[in-house]
C-alpha cells in the first residue's frame, strides 16, 4: 500500500510530526517487485529512500522528500538443536514482545533486551544493548534486500561487524540494505547475565536467579529511567557513551573520581554519557517544546509540542556544553532525518 504526503507523526516515538512524500506499507516479501521498481522510481529522479523500522531511533528533521518504507514484515519461525533454540523473525515484529513471547515459553536468553523499544529488522542496525547483553551475542545471520541489485542476501554473524551500538549496516552497507528478518539462537544451557550495574543486585552465582526474575528486573529499571514513548516522546539514549583515550580518562578522573568509567579491551574508555551531561547540571534543560529528562540526562524529550528544531538546537547545546566542561565531543546515537535523507548533527545545525 503506498500513501501520498503522508503523517509520520505516529511512526517515530519523538512524536516529530513530519510528512512523507510517499509511504510504503511493505508487509509481504510479494510486494518485493513493486518495491523495487518505485525505488528505481525514486533514484531516477534523484529523491531519496529510507527504511524505517519502529522509528525509535529516529528524528525527523523535517519533511522526507522521497520515499518511506516502512518495514510490517511478520512472522516467527521456531526450531531446535540439541542445544539450542533457533528463531527466525521478520523484521516487522515488536522487540519486546519477542522478548516477552520467549520468556513465557521458558526459552532463555533474550531477558536483559526487555522493553527496548523498536522492531527485530533495527536490532541488528545498531546492535542493540543493555544491561551486559548485546543483539550480537543472539544473533546467527541476518536477511537483507540489497536495494541496489534487488537481491535477498544472508549475512553471518561475523560479517554483520558488530560494535557497540554499531554493524556494517550503518557502515559500507549503509542506505543500500533492507532487513527483511534475523535468526537467532538461545542456548538451551541457560545462563545468566546480572553483573552489570543495577542488576547486580541479583547474584548470577546464586543458582536461584531466573530468567523471569531477571526479564522483571530490567522491565521495572527501564520503567523507572526511561520514560515510556507512548506518554512522552523520545528516542531512548539520544547520545551514545563515548569512548576516549585511557590519557584523557585519566586527567578526567583526577578531578571527578566518582566519575563511571569502563575500561575497555583495547585500552581505551567507555564514559557515561548520562553522568557527563548530568554533571553539566543540564537535567531539565528546555528548548522550546523539546527537554532533558529530569531523571534520566542521556534522554532528550518532546514535552508535546516540540518541533524537530527544538530537540536539534537542544542536542547541539548539550553538546557544546559537555564539549566545554570536558573536553569530550558526544555522537548522537539517534538517526538525524532530513529532507534528502540521514545527515549529522553539525551538518542539520549549520542549516538551522
Ligand atoms: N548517570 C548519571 N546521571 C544520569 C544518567 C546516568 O549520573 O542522568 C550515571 C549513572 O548513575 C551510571 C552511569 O551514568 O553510573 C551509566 O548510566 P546507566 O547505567 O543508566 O546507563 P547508560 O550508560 O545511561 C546505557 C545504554 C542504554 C541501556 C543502559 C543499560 C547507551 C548509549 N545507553 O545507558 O541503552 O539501556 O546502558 O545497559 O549505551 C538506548 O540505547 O536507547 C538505551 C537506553
Amino acid at each position: 500500500m503506498i500513501e501520498k504526503n503522508s503523517s509520520l507523526k505516529t511512526f517515530n516515538s519523538f512524536s516529530i510530526d513530519a510528512h512523507a512524500h510517499l509511504l510504503f506499507h511493505f508487509q509481504q516479501l510479494s510486494q518485493l517487485p513493486e518495491l523495487l521498481t518505485l525505488i528505481k522510481k525514486m533514484r531516477s529522479l534523484n529523491k531519496p529512500v529510507l527504511v524505517l523500522g519502529g522509528g525509535s531511533n529516529t528524528l525527523f528533521c523535517n519533511d522526507f522528500s522521497g520515499l518511506v518504507i516502512k518495514v510490517e514484515l511478520m512472522g516467527i519461525t521456531q526450531s531446535e538443536d540439541e542445544l539450542h533454540h533457533l528463531l527466525q523473525v521478520a523484521a516487522g515484529e515488536n522487540w519486546h514482545q519477542l522478548v516477552k513471547s520467549t520468556i513465557q515459553q521458558e526459552i532463555y536468553g533474550l531477558e536483559n533486551l526487555a522493553l527496548i523499544p523498536g522492531v527485530v529488522g533495527a536490532a541488528p542496525v545498531q546492535n542493540i544493548g543493555a544491561y551486559g547483553v548485546e543483539f550480537k551475542d543472539v544473533c546467527v545471520s541476518v536477511d537483507y534486500v540489497d536495494l541496489i541489485d534487488g537481491e535477498l542476501k544472508t549475512l553471518s554473524n561475523e560479517d554483520c561487524l558488530f560494535a557497540y551500538r554499531d554493524s556494517i549496516f550503518k557502515g559500507e552497507l549503509k542506505d543500500r540494505t533492507l532487513i527483511t528478518s534475523v535468526s537467532l539462537k538461545l542456548p538451551k544451557q541457560w545462563q545468566a547475565h546480572c553483573r552489570y550495574g543495577l542488576l547486580k543486585d541479583l547474584d548470577e552465582t546464586e543458582a536461584s536467579v531466573s530468567a523471569l526474575q531477571i526479564f522483571d528486573n530490567v522491565c521495572r529499571i527501564r520503567s523507572e529511567k526511561l520514560p515510556d514513548p507512548r506518554v512522552l516522546g523520545n528516542a531512548g539514549s539520544f547520545f551514545k557513551n563515548p569512548v576516549v583515550s585511557a590519557n584523557l580518562a585519566e586527567q578526567l578522573l583526577s578531578h571527578h573520581a566518582e566519575m563511571p568509567n569502563y575500561p575497555q579491551a583495547d585500552g581505551m574508555v567507555k564514559l557515561a554519557a548520562g553522568w557527563l551531561i548530568d554533571q553539566c547540571g543540564l537535567k531539565g534543560k528546555t528548548i522550546g517544546g523539546a527537554a532533558v529528562h529530569k531523571d534520566q540526562a542521556l534522554v532528550l524529550i518532546n514535552n508535546g509540542n516540540a518541533t524537530a528544531q527544538d530537540v536539534i538546537q537542544l542536542a547541539w547545546f548539550v553538546r557544546e556544553q559537555v564539549l566545554q566542561k570536558f573536553a569530550v565531543l558526544l555522537e548522537h546515537e539517534v538517526r538525524f532525518i532530513d529532507a534528502l535523507g540521514e545527515t549529522n548533527l553539525q551538518r542539520v545545525i549549520n542549516n538551522v
